[in-house]
């Protein structure tokens, strides 16, 4: 008998498509972000044996109505969208494409600190109004800065490396972190608030749990170096968005680079707009063909796991405390 995915969200990559052509995988692309009774309603009907989660919220009534399900896999790795306790109820793991796409986001974090140290996203935007702002415009030079990284996982890592031809010095906050890469420009910091305190660039690489809710807030700004710059291409939720606009329009730090919000998209009318130290992108991290090409492979890979009884890589299982493994 034939599998069926349900996708929601545009299609999979081709080569995630040839591999579910080939174990005669029915893939139900839907339209992403669809509200959730039309989504209930397309759960009910087609009863999937998996889910992907591409775009979207799935809920614990999502999860009850699909009665053939056996996993729900995450199309990248952030799952902060699925109801992983509903999912563990039914014994159902949910997986994440570990690592698969974070090349890509740790180069988006380094694009969005260039950006923001030489505005070019504003230069940008202000040449095409017809100004030359050449006497005006004053960047921050990145050589021999120091970056802290909150959280050291397949995304700070990346990061850790990609500013090492800088010279800059890293400080990695990470409490779960068991051991720390060996590097000469790397070094272990215990305290947030130091690592605040003592960075010129600090970019959030940890999920958004239960308890890190507005990690950055008005103290954890008032804490960062004057002059600094707060990337985040992790979750909006982790930083307190009116606080940050408070930051940087008192000048408090010198500017943020956001491919992540709360709520996403921001309102036209969210007081982000005005602030000229400001980049923003809408969560596009991940969104190079590379990086879509293995996390749709990965996900897939990591259903025909599981239809085939096959043991999945603990660090891929989100809900595995919950699951009692
Ligand atoms: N912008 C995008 O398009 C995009 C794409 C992928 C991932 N992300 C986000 O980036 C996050 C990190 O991704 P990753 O692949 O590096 O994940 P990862 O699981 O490999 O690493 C996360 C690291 O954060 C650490 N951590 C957990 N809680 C922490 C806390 N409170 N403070 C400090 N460190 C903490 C963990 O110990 C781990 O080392 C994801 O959870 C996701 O929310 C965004």
């Amino acid at each position: 008998m034939s599998h069926t995915v349900l996708l929601t969200g545009p299609q999979l990559a081709p080569e995630a498509m040839h591999l579910a052509a080939a174990h005669g995988v029915r893939v139900i692309p839907t339209t992403p972000y669809l509200p959730e009774q039309e989504l209930l309603a397309v759960i009910r009907a087609e009863q999937p044996d998996a889910i992907i989660v591409r775009q979207g919220q799935l809920t614990r009534a999502m999860i009850d109505a699909s009665y053939a399900l056996k996993i729900i896999a995450k199309h990248g790795v952030g799952y902060n969208t699925i109801d992983i306790q509903a999912a563990a109820d039914l014994g159902i793991p949910v997986t994440i494409a570990v690592g698969a796409n974070a090349q890509s986001v740790a180069e988006h974090a380094f694009a969005l600190l260039f950006s923001v140290a030489r505005q070019t996203a504003w230069l940008d935007a202000r040449m095409r109004q017809g100004h030359w702002d050449k006497s005006s415009a004053n960047g921050i030079e990145l050589f021999g800065k120091t970056l802290g990284l909150v959280g050291l996982g397949s995304i700070g890592s990346i990061l850790m490396d990609l500013v090492a031809p800088l010279q800059m010095r890293v400080k990695v906050y990470d409490p779960y972190l068991c051991e720390l890469p060996m590097r000469a420009h790397v070094e272990r910091e215990e305290d947030l608030e130091r690592l605040l305190a003592d960075s010129d660039v600090v970019s959030l690489h940890c999920p958004l749990t239960d308890s890190n809710h507005h990690l950055i807030g008005t103290a954890q700004l008032a804490r960062m170096r004057p002059g600094s710059i707060l990337i985040n291409t992790a979750r909006g939720e982790l930083v307190d968005t009116e606080a940050l606009v408070r930051a940087l329009r008192e000048g408090q730090i010198a500017g943020a680079g956001l491919d992540t919000f709360s709520p996403e998209p921001p309102p036209a009318d969210s007081t982000l707009w005005d602030l000229p130290t400001l980049v923003a992108t809408p969560h596009v991290g991940a969104n190079t063909a590379e990086a879509r090409d293995r996390v749709g492979l990965v996900a897939l890979q990591q259903i025909l796991a599981v239809w085939s009884g096959a043991e999945l890589d603990p660090r891929c299982v989100v809900n595995r405390h919950l699951l009692g493994r």
